[in-house]
């Protein structure tokens, strides 16, 4: 009996926590990041990134990334620039729960170079399979990002800002590979990812 109850305050304990991180986190959506992250981090314009699904941990890093300005953004160093640790957590947990989207892709055929590309890199400029880190699907790991049905436009912006080293925040990996990328693969590579789920 004493055995039941305690693991139903530790439950009671556990739920409530998580509550309580769910609502610091929904009042910050709506006040800060909803006007281009959607409520559910869909995204209210391609011109933002899909939060929805990505995963915690490189939320985590991104966020602390804004937050000391060695990932540089006009729109998100400001953002995050007085977010807590604990903040940062819970804004990670609750986009990480979110259902991921994907988008329908119309050029087939732009795709299947972009398919090509993503699962077996090209060995003629020395480039490797996207998937080697990324997931066969682009579903990313804790710490890789998901590409899975993220917006074209913000994958390519992110490749080109790698190649030409303004995305900072990297550990030179991408970089290596987005500078080897041609501008067709880069479309490529980023419409066939926008349509993965
Ligand atoms: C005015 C629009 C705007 C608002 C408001 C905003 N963001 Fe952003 N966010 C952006 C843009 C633009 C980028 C992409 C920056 C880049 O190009 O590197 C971004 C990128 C991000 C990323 C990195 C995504 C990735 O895949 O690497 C995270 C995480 C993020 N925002 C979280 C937030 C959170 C949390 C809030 C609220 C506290 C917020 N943003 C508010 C515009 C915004
Ligand atoms: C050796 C591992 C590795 C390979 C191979 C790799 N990536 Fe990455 N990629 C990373 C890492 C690590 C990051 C996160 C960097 C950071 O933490 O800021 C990343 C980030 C990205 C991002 C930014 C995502 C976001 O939400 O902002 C894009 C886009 C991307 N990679 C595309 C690609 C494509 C396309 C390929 C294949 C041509 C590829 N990557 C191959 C390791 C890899």
């Amino acid at each position: 009996m004493l055995k039941l109850s305690l693991s139903f305050f530790l439950l009671l304990f556990v739920s409530a926590n998580s509550f309580a991180e769910d609502n610091i986190a929904v009042k910050i959506v709506k006040e800060k990041c909803q006007f281009c992250h959607g409520l559910e981090g869909e995204a209210s314009s391609v011109i933002y990134p899909r939060l929805a699904g990505q995963h915690k941990n490189y939320i985590i890093k991104q966020l602390q990334d804004f937050r000391s300005g060695q990932r540089q953004s006009t729109e998100m160093n400001d953002m995050a620039k007085d977010l807590t640790d604990e903040q940062i957590t819970a804004l990670a947990d609750y986009f990480n729960s979110k259902p991921a989207l994907s988008h329908k892709v119309r050029n087939k055929e732009l795709a299947a170079v972009g398919q090509y590309i993503f699962h077996q890199g090209n060995e003629w400029s020395d480039i490797p399979a996207c998937t080697n880190c990324h997931g066969e699907k682009g579903e990313g790991t804790d710490q890789l990002p998901r590409l899975a049905g993220q917006h074209k436009r913000y994958i390519s912006s992110q490749l080109q800002g790698f190649s030409e080293r303004k995305r900072t925040n990297d550990n030179a990996i991408m970089h290596s590979i987005a500078s080897r990328l041609t501008e067709m693969e880069i479309q490529a590579v980023s419409l066939y990812v926008s349509g993965l789920k």
